[in-house]
Protein backbone atom coordinates (compact mmCIF):
# COMPACT_ATOMS: atom_id res chain seq x y z
CA UNK A 1 0.00 0.00 0.00
CA UNK A 2 1.15 3.81 -0.65
CA UNK A 3 0.94 6.30 2.64
CA UNK A 4 0.48 9.68 2.31
CA UNK A 5 1.26 12.32 5.23
CA UNK A 6 -0.81 15.52 5.70
CA UNK A 7 -0.17 17.64 7.81
CA UNK A 8 -2.80 20.88 9.23
CA UNK A 9 -0.31 23.27 10.18
CA UNK A 10 -2.13 27.16 9.25
CA UNK A 11 -3.56 27.33 12.92
CA UNK A 12 -2.32 30.66 14.51
CA UNK A 13 -1.24 29.49 18.11
CA UNK A 14 -4.47 31.54 19.89
CA UNK A 15 -4.31 29.66 23.13
CA UNK A 16 -0.48 29.95 22.77
CA UNK A 17 -0.09 33.50 22.71
CA UNK A 18 3.36 33.46 21.61
CA UNK A 19 4.46 36.08 19.01
CA UNK A 20 4.58 33.45 16.27
CA UNK A 21 2.46 30.56 15.60
CA UNK A 22 3.27 27.68 17.79
CA UNK A 23 4.12 25.40 14.83
CA UNK A 24 7.47 27.56 14.23
CA UNK A 25 8.48 27.58 17.90
CA UNK A 26 12.20 26.48 18.74
CA UNK A 27 12.08 23.40 20.38
CA UNK A 28 15.97 22.55 21.56
CA UNK A 29 17.32 23.97 18.69
CA UNK A 30 14.55 23.29 16.15
CA UNK A 31 11.01 24.45 15.09
CA UNK A 32 8.28 22.31 16.22
CA UNK A 33 7.21 22.17 12.77
CA UNK A 34 10.60 20.46 11.57
CA UNK A 35 10.69 18.04 14.55
CA UNK A 36 6.96 16.69 13.07
CA UNK A 37 7.96 16.59 9.74
CA UNK A 38 11.13 14.24 10.89
CA UNK A 39 8.90 11.65 12.29
CA UNK A 40 7.79 10.76 8.61
CA UNK A 41 10.71 12.27 6.87
CA UNK A 42 12.83 8.78 7.86
CA UNK A 43 9.81 6.05 7.13
CA UNK A 44 10.82 4.23 3.68
CA UNK A 45 6.95 4.11 2.66
CA UNK A 46 6.31 7.30 2.68
CA UNK A 47 5.02 8.27 -1.00
CA UNK A 48 5.09 12.20 -0.13
CA UNK A 49 3.95 14.77 2.65
CA UNK A 50 1.37 18.11 2.08
CA UNK A 51 1.68 20.68 4.43
CA UNK A 52 -1.20 23.00 4.98
CA UNK A 53 0.22 26.57 5.15
CA UNK A 54 -1.49 29.88 5.67
CA UNK A 55 -1.04 32.12 2.36
CA UNK A 56 0.19 34.79 4.60
CA UNK A 57 2.56 32.31 6.46
CA UNK A 58 6.19 34.20 6.27
CA UNK A 59 7.55 32.14 8.59
CA UNK A 60 7.68 28.53 6.31
CA UNK A 61 9.27 29.68 3.41
CA UNK A 62 12.59 30.66 4.94
CA UNK A 63 12.73 26.73 6.41
CA UNK A 64 15.29 24.06 4.90
CA UNK A 65 12.06 21.61 4.52
CA UNK A 66 10.41 24.33 2.26
CA UNK A 67 12.25 23.23 -0.45
CA UNK A 68 12.49 19.69 0.33
CA UNK A 69 11.13 17.64 -2.98
CA UNK A 70 9.69 15.47 -0.61
CA UNK A 71 6.78 17.85 1.23
CA UNK A 72 4.64 20.26 -0.91
CA UNK A 73 2.49 23.06 0.38
CA UNK A 74 -1.43 23.41 0.33
CA UNK A 75 -3.46 26.46 1.20
CA UNK A 76 -4.90 26.77 5.00
CA UNK A 77 -8.51 26.74 5.42
CA UNK A 78 -10.29 28.52 8.22
CA UNK A 79 -10.27 25.79 10.71
CA UNK A 80 -8.03 22.41 10.90
CA UNK A 81 -10.59 20.42 8.68
CA UNK A 82 -10.57 22.89 6.22
CA UNK A 83 -7.30 22.76 5.93
CA UNK A 84 -7.15 19.04 5.89
CA UNK A 85 -9.38 19.26 2.69
CA UNK A 86 -7.31 21.59 1.12
CA UNK A 87 -4.22 19.50 1.31
CA UNK A 88 -6.35 16.54 0.18
CA UNK A 89 -7.71 18.52 -2.73
CA UNK A 90 -3.69 18.87 -3.52
CA UNK A 91 -3.25 15.04 -3.12
CA UNK A 92 -6.01 14.02 -5.42
CA UNK A 93 -4.05 14.27 -9.11
CA UNK A 94 -1.28 11.74 -7.26
CA UNK A 95 -3.54 9.60 -4.88
CA UNK A 96 -5.69 6.62 -5.46
CA UNK A 97 -8.57 6.31 -3.58
CA UNK A 98 -6.86 3.05 -1.93
CA UNK A 99 -4.52 5.02 -1.14
CA UNK A 100 -3.29 6.08 3.20
CA UNK A 101 -3.49 9.03 4.07
CA UNK A 102 -2.67 9.54 7.91
CA UNK A 103 -3.60 12.97 9.25
CA UNK A 104 -0.93 14.19 12.20
CA UNK A 105 -1.07 17.55 13.66
CA UNK A 106 2.07 20.16 12.99
CA UNK A 107 1.58 21.07 16.68
CA UNK A 108 2.15 17.39 17.57
CA UNK A 109 6.51 16.53 17.49
CA UNK A 110 6.58 13.93 20.04
CA UNK A 111 5.34 11.59 17.94
CA UNK A 112 7.45 7.91 18.48
CA UNK A 113 8.56 5.84 14.95
CA UNK A 114 7.00 2.92 17.57
CA UNK A 115 3.90 4.19 17.56
CA UNK A 116 3.92 5.61 13.69
CA UNK A 117 4.79 1.63 13.27
CA UNK A 118 2.09 0.18 15.43
CA UNK A 119 -0.32 2.36 13.77
CA UNK A 120 0.50 1.16 10.22
CA UNK A 121 0.92 -2.25 11.29
CA UNK A 122 -2.21 -2.56 12.71
CA UNK A 123 -4.56 -1.01 10.15
CA UNK A 124 -2.91 -1.48 6.99
CA UNK A 125 -5.40 -4.78 6.03
CA UNK A 126 -7.96 -2.51 7.54
CA UNK A 127 -11.14 -2.09 5.64
CA UNK A 128 -11.54 1.45 7.40
CA UNK A 129 -8.55 2.65 9.18
CA UNK A 130 -8.58 4.46 12.84
CA UNK A 131 -6.13 6.39 15.14
CA UNK A 132 -3.69 6.50 17.98
CA UNK A 133 -5.13 6.92 20.97
CA UNK A 134 -4.54 6.68 24.60
CA UNK A 135 -6.97 5.68 27.46
CA UNK A 136 -8.46 8.20 29.65
CA UNK A 137 -6.83 8.37 33.43
CA UNK A 138 -9.05 10.44 35.31
CA UNK A 139 -12.76 9.61 36.96
CA UNK A 140 -14.22 11.04 33.76
CA UNK A 141 -18.12 13.11 34.95
CA UNK A 142 -21.04 14.32 32.56
CA UNK A 143 -22.03 17.57 33.50
CA UNK A 144 -25.15 19.37 32.82
CA UNK A 145 -25.55 22.94 31.69
CA UNK A 146 -25.50 24.53 35.20
CA UNK A 147 -22.15 22.77 36.45
CA UNK A 148 -23.80 20.09 38.49
CA UNK A 149 -22.67 16.20 37.72
CA UNK A 150 -25.13 13.79 36.33
CA UNK A 151 -23.32 11.10 36.62
CA UNK A 152 -19.89 8.96 36.33
CA UNK A 153 -19.33 7.72 33.23
CA UNK A 154 -17.18 4.11 33.18
CA UNK A 155 -13.76 5.44 31.99
CA UNK A 156 -12.93 2.50 30.83
CA UNK A 157 -14.67 3.12 27.33
CA UNK A 158 -13.55 6.75 26.70
CA UNK A 159 -10.23 7.51 25.02
CA UNK A 160 -7.91 10.44 24.44
CA UNK A 161 -7.66 10.74 20.44
CA UNK A 162 -4.50 11.54 19.14
CA UNK A 163 -3.08 11.55 15.85
CA UNK A 164 -1.73 10.54 13.59
CA UNK A 165 -5.32 9.38 11.70
CA UNK A 166 -5.42 6.91 9.16
CA UNK A 167 -7.81 6.41 6.62
CA UNK A 168 -8.20 5.40 2.88
CA UNK A 169 -7.64 8.61 0.56
CA UNK A 170 -10.75 8.18 -1.35
CA UNK A 171 -12.82 7.27 2.28
CA UNK A 172 -12.01 10.65 4.03
CA UNK A 173 -12.34 12.81 1.08
CA UNK A 174 -15.63 11.69 0.62
CA UNK A 175 -16.46 11.82 4.20
CA UNK A 176 -15.00 14.89 4.62
CA UNK A 177 -17.02 16.45 2.48
CA UNK A 178 -20.22 15.11 3.08
CA UNK A 179 -19.62 16.60 6.68
CA UNK A 180 -19.07 19.85 5.07
CA UNK A 181 -21.81 20.03 3.34
CA UNK A 182 -24.28 18.90 6.60
CA UNK A 183 -22.63 22.42 8.54
CA UNK A 184 -20.88 19.52 11.28
CA UNK A 185 -18.29 20.79 13.03
CA UNK A 186 -15.48 18.60 13.27
CA UNK A 187 -12.46 18.28 15.63
CA UNK A 188 -10.45 15.07 14.34
CA UNK A 189 -11.32 12.98 10.88
CA UNK A 190 -12.06 10.14 12.27
CA UNK A 191 -15.47 11.43 13.37
CA UNK A 192 -16.45 12.09 9.57
CA UNK A 193 -15.90 8.40 9.07
CA UNK A 194 -18.10 8.11 12.23
CA UNK A 195 -21.28 10.40 10.89
CA UNK A 196 -20.63 7.80 7.76
CA UNK A 197 -21.66 5.32 10.11
CA UNK A 198 -18.02 3.26 10.41
CA UNK A 199 -16.43 2.04 13.26
CA UNK A 200 -12.31 3.76 13.00
CA UNK A 201 -10.32 1.58 15.32
CA UNK A 202 -8.15 2.93 18.21
CA UNK A 203 -4.38 1.71 18.35
CA UNK A 204 -2.96 2.43 21.79
CA UNK A 205 -0.33 5.03 21.66
CA UNK A 206 2.05 7.06 23.92
CA UNK A 207 0.00 8.91 25.95
CA UNK A 208 3.30 11.78 25.77
CA UNK A 209 2.52 12.35 21.95
CA UNK A 210 1.01 15.41 23.27
CA UNK A 211 -0.65 18.07 21.09
CA UNK A 212 1.54 21.69 22.20
CA UNK A 213 -1.08 24.02 23.10
CA UNK A 214 -0.08 26.49 26.39
CA UNK A 215 2.70 27.86 26.87
CA UNK A 216 3.90 25.08 29.92
CA UNK A 217 3.17 22.34 26.97
CA UNK A 218 6.79 23.58 25.45
CA UNK A 219 8.05 23.00 29.11
CA UNK A 220 7.21 19.17 29.14
CA UNK A 221 7.62 18.94 24.95
CA UNK A 222 11.56 20.03 25.67
CA UNK A 223 11.81 17.58 29.20
CA UNK A 224 10.48 14.82 27.34
CA UNK A 225 13.06 15.36 24.10
CA UNK A 226 15.64 15.39 26.60
CA UNK A 227 14.82 12.21 27.98
CA UNK A 228 14.34 10.43 24.71
CA UNK A 229 18.16 11.80 23.42
N1 LIG B 1 -4.70 24.02 12.07
C1 LIG B 1 -4.77 24.23 10.69
N2 LIG B 1 -5.67 25.14 10.18
C2 LIG B 1 -6.50 25.82 11.00
C3 LIG B 1 -6.44 25.62 12.41
C4 LIG B 1 -5.53 24.69 12.92
O1 LIG B 1 -4.03 23.61 9.93
N3 LIG B 1 -7.34 26.70 10.47
C5 LIG B 1 -3.70 23.08 12.60
C6 LIG B 1 -2.76 23.70 13.61
O2 LIG B 1 -1.69 24.37 12.95
C7 LIG B 1 -2.31 22.51 14.44
C8 LIG B 1 -3.50 21.55 14.35
O3 LIG B 1 -4.34 22.03 13.30
O4 LIG B 1 -1.17 21.88 13.92
C9 LIG B 1 -4.24 21.44 15.67
O5 LIG B 1 -4.89 22.67 15.97
P1 LIG B 1 -4.69 23.53 17.30
O6 LIG B 1 -3.86 22.79 18.28
O7 LIG B 1 -6.01 24.04 17.70
O8 LIG B 1 -3.75 24.72 16.77
P2 LIG B 1 -4.14 26.27 16.63
O9 LIG B 1 -5.47 26.38 15.99
O10 LIG B 1 -2.99 26.93 15.96
O11 LIG B 1 -4.17 26.75 18.15
P3 LIG B 1 -5.35 27.59 18.88
O12 LIG B 1 -6.62 26.77 18.71
O13 LIG B 1 -4.89 27.74 20.28
O14 LIG B 1 -5.44 28.89 18.14
MG1 LIG C 1 -7.24 25.61 17.01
Amino acid sequence: PVFWIVIPAAGVGSRMGADKPKQYLELAGRTVIERTLDCFLGHPRIAGIVVAISADDPFWPVLECAADPRIVRAPGGRERVDSVRSALDLLLPSAAPADWVLVHDAARPLLAGDDLQRLIDALQDDPVGGILATPARDTMKRVDGSGAIDCTVDRSTLWHALTPQMFRFGLLRECLARAAEAGWTLTDEASAIEAAGMHPRVVEGRADNLKITRPEDMLYAQWLLSQRT
